[in-house]
């Protein structure tokens, strides 16, 4: 067995995956053409299920199994309203491993995700937190930097690897996420105790995935500092940051905010549903963008490495080059 193999083999186990390299679930993005020819390339492909109703999800699923030789697994907010349906629908079609992304799990999704068979994956913000979900019994974690594309954390990659991984490794498999563009970091984080690694923005210009022909133009285009967090500008409106490259629906989210915020005042609104509406005005704007290929008015989600993303490429060959570098690395390394 290889260096890389010997280290990636929790996570491989984990996921039924030849790599212990997962496709971030990307709103719009990772849908079953990408999805699916990850996992067929040795790699895990996640559904992002996003603001999708249990109804869509479902077709989504049944798509991307058409498609897919391998495992792949759903990605699902935990703040959607209908999640016990979502987890339903994934029940429904014997989908292996659930990603839980967006804050803590409610109440009983753990113990329903679990009832069906599937393994649970959630993010972990902080260390309390992560041992909080291993205790609870998730089968494995995320722990994901804010050099991500998306919605981010406050902390970065490298101070949440050095956190987390020395105290947890042991007791479940942890992929580490966010600013991940090369085989060096992969194997670095290997090194450190990670099980396998989560990658998003390196993957969005793969020639399978849909993302429009102007998407990806611009992340070829992009270099690492132009992926910039948004800014929240009401201290009661607590926004999730969120990381993109910079056009003109950045100062476009900074209007939106003063509007939800007034709604707050007037009493229009509660904050859950303030938070609900921010989150689909990202939802649509990142549509925009993705599918209609409006660079400017819509949302440029990427993370800082996008600066890596240099051509369109197949999934194939962008695993590949990752599972090389890595390689090379840890044989460098003796
Ligand atoms: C365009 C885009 C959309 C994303 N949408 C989601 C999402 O819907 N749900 C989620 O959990 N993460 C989402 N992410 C985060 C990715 O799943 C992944 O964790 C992240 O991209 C990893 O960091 P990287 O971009 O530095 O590789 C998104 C990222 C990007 C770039």
């Amino acid at each position: 067995m290889s260096k890389i193999d010997d280290l990636m083999a929790r996570g491989t186990e984990l996921l039924g995956s030849d790599h212990a390299i997962l496709c971030g679930a990307m709103s719009w993005v990772s849908e079953r053409n990408l999805v699916s020819a990850i996992s067929n390339a040795g790699g895990f492909g996640v559904i992002a299920c996003g603001a999708m109703t249990p109804e869509l999800l479902d077709a989504e699923i049944a798509a991307t199994s058409e498609l897919a030789k391998r495992n792949f697994g759903v990605n699902l907010i935990t703040m959607h309203p209908q999640l016990f349906d979502l987890i339903d629908v994934c029940a429904k079609h014997g989908v292996g491993h659930v990603v839980l992304a967006g804050g803590l799990p409610p109440k009983g999704s753990l113990e329903a995700i679990k009832a069906s068979g599937a393994k649970v994956i959630c993010f972990a913000p902080t260390l309390a937190l992560a041992k909080k979900l291993v205790r609870s019994g998730v089968d494995a974690l995320v722990i994901e930097g804010m050099e991500a594309g998306g919605h981010i954390g406050p902390v970065s990659t490298s101070v949440l690897a050095q956190e987390i991984l020395p105290t947890l490794a042991e007791e479940v498999p942890i992929f580490v996420a966010g600013g991940i563009g090369r085989g060096e970091a992969i194997a670095g984080y290997l090194e450190m105790g990670a099980s396998g690694v989560q990658l998003g923005t390196r993957f969005v210009c793969a020639t399978e995935s849909i993302a429009h022909p102007n998407f990806k133009k611009a992340f070829i285009r992009a270099s690492a500092r132009d992926a910039v967090a948004s800014v929240q500008i009401d201290p009661r409106l607590p926004v999730i940051p969120v990381r993109a490259i910079k056009n003109l629906s950045t100062e476009a989210f900074t209007a939106k905010q003063r509007e939800v915020a007034n709604l707050l005042d007037e009493g229009t609104v509660d904050m859950m549903e303030a938070q609900l509406q921010i989150e689909h005005y990202w939802a649509g704007a990142l549509r925009r963008a993705v599918i209609d290929g409006d660079v400017e008015g819509g949302s440029l989600m990427a993370g800082q490495s996008v600066g890596m993303v240099t051509q369109e490429e197949s999934v194939a060959d962008i695993i590949a080059t990752l599972v090389q570098q890595a390689e090379a690395a840890l044989r460098g390394r003796g």
